[in-house]
């Protein structure tokens, strides 16, 4: 006999009403990855035939342009309820396949409770992944005669009793293809929200005598539907607490795990230290012996080893050498590079610039669009003019320049190596050769004169 292949349709085409968002619901991110890419990686995980997606034009346009996922899309234009929107994906099944359909709104389903429900289709005609669980509120419920499966029940649609039945349905069933199109022929909108409920073909298969099943899933947690932001909330804190602890078995000192966010990826060399209150997000590596400060947010950067980045730093799009010392308060952004043993400080920003060996700018400077060469010194409040109103103009400092505090360089501007350059300097020509650049500003003194506050009387006199 032929096996028969499985089909997952994915159902995600919901208006996401209860988030009270712009964003359709199964693209809101979990630890960094949208809700539903969790279910299209479980649903790749079984193998299938095919995996059929039905969502909106919108979710299909965005994921398209994000990602490259391959499935079978089918749009359902109007959100008529779950049921309506397996009627639309099932003209893309067939009589002789086993369907398994998943709601995209629950992340956390596994592979292994999948398997489980495939194995219990063997024995029967529909299977149910359900759950006992303590607040039901919500939920479906599972209804019983005599241990036998009857319905699901809306939780609108309940009363008071069936309200405290605790088992709950997860929307995830499989059946085949044929007994499928059977009953979505006969599902109507007879109900509360007037919508198809994917749901009443547990009735329909009960009333035609088919043997109905249920599987509890292997952990509760896949149970865990999203419907409002409470509900991610509480989801995001599960994904993340379990982030912390794989890390911390992995070797990562996290010294507040309750309070750190990997939105991402995390990709780490031995001995990291990251202190409370550290997002990271996308892809981020850090090499041996990173120490991350409390409050710093970093996004897909690599640090490599021994690179201290203190409190409170922020850092996107960077890549930084070994045994650099970054912060507090530093601003690293656009493709900034910095080479080994670089010293960035307090109310620093850089963007897009190369920064060169053992340099340092240690104290509130602004330097964009520059490279900069190898034991530079930066002096406090330096910074490099790079906009001149219409474009982004560069700036090159050669190695060992030493710039004195609280000076501009007017860019496109080039400073030859080994030239200093006095504190509180306008620099708006090329330096060709090293030398020691000034503006002369003559200071001045006016004789007896002596601050006094209007209103002062002590020092009126
Ligand atoms: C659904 C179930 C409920 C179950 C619960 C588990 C129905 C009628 N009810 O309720 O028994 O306990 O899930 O979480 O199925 N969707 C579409 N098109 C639509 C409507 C929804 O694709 O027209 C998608 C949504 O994007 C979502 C999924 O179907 O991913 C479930 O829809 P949702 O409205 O969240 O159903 P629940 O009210 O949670
Ligand atoms: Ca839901």
């Amino acid at each position: 006999m032929l096996k028969t292949e499985t089909i997952i349709i994915i159902l995600a085409a919901g208006k996401g009403s209860r988030m009270k968002s712009n964003c359709p619901k199964v693209l809101h991110k979990l630890g960094g990855k949208t809700i539903l890419e969790y279910v299209l990686n479980t649903a790749k995980s079984i193998k299938p035939k095919k995996i059929i997606l039905v969502c909106t034009d919108n979710i299909k346009k965005i994921l398209s342009k994000t990602q490259n996922i391959s499935v079978e899309w089918v749009i359902q234009k109007q959100q008529k309820g779950t049921g309506n929107a397996i009627i639309i994906a099932s003209k893309n099944f067939s009589n002789n396949e086993n369907i398994i359909v998943l709601y995209g709104d629950m992340p956390f389903i596994s592979k292994e409770s999948i398997k489980k429900l495939q194995e219990s289709k063997k024995k029967s005609n529909l299977s149910l992944l359900t759950s006992n669980i303590e607040k039901p509120e919500g939920y479906g419920r599972v209804f019983r005669k005599k241990g036998k499966v009857i319905s699901i029940i809306e939780d609108k649609c309940a009363n008071n009793e069936e309200k405290l039945i605790k088992e709950v349905y997860s929307g995830t069933f499989i059946a085949n293809g044929k007994d499928l199109k059977r009953w979505l022929l006969k599902i109507n909108q007879n109900n509360i929200n007037q919508e198809f409920y994917a749901t009443d073909i547990v009735y329909l298969a009960y009333l035609e005598g088919k043997t109905i099943s249920t599987v509890e899933p292997v952990h509760y947690k896949e149970i865990l539907g999203i419907n409002n932001q409470l509900q991610l909330s509480i989801l995001e804190k599960i994904i993340q607490q379990e982030i912390s602890n794989n890390l911390m078995i992995a070797g990562v000192k996290l010294k507040d795990p309750y309070h750190f966010n990997l939105r991402g990826t995390l990709k780490h060399g031995k001995n990291i230290e990251i202190d409370t209150n550290v997002i990271l997000e996308g892809n981020i590596i850090l090499g041996n012996n990173v120490k991350i400060g409390a409050g710093s947010i970093i996004k897909n950067s690599f640090i490599n080893n021994q690179s201290q980045i203190k409190e409170y730093t922020i850092i996107e799009n960077a890549k930084i050498g070994k045994n650099c010392i970054i912060g507090p308060f530093s601003h690293l952004r656009n493709h900034t590079i910095l080479n080994n043993e670089t010293h960035i400080g307090n109310f620093v920003e850089i963007k897009d610039s190369i920064i060169g060996k053992k340099s340092k700018i240690k104290h509130l400077s602004y330097v964009g669009n520059s490279e900069i060469g190898s034991r530079v010194n930066m002096g406090a409040g330096s910074i490099t003019c790079n906009y001149d109103g219409f474009e982004k103009l560069k700036t090159i400092i050669g190695d060992n320049v030493f710039i004195g505090s609280n000076t501009e360089l007017i860019a496109p501007v080039k400073i030859s190596k080994n030239t200093t350059i006095a504190a509180g300097t306008t620099v708006t020509k090329n330096v060709d050769k090293p030398c020691l650049v000034y503006n002369k500003k003559k200071q001045k003194h006016k004789e007896n004169w002596i601050y006094t506050k209007k209103n002062d009387k002590k020092n009126t006199n």
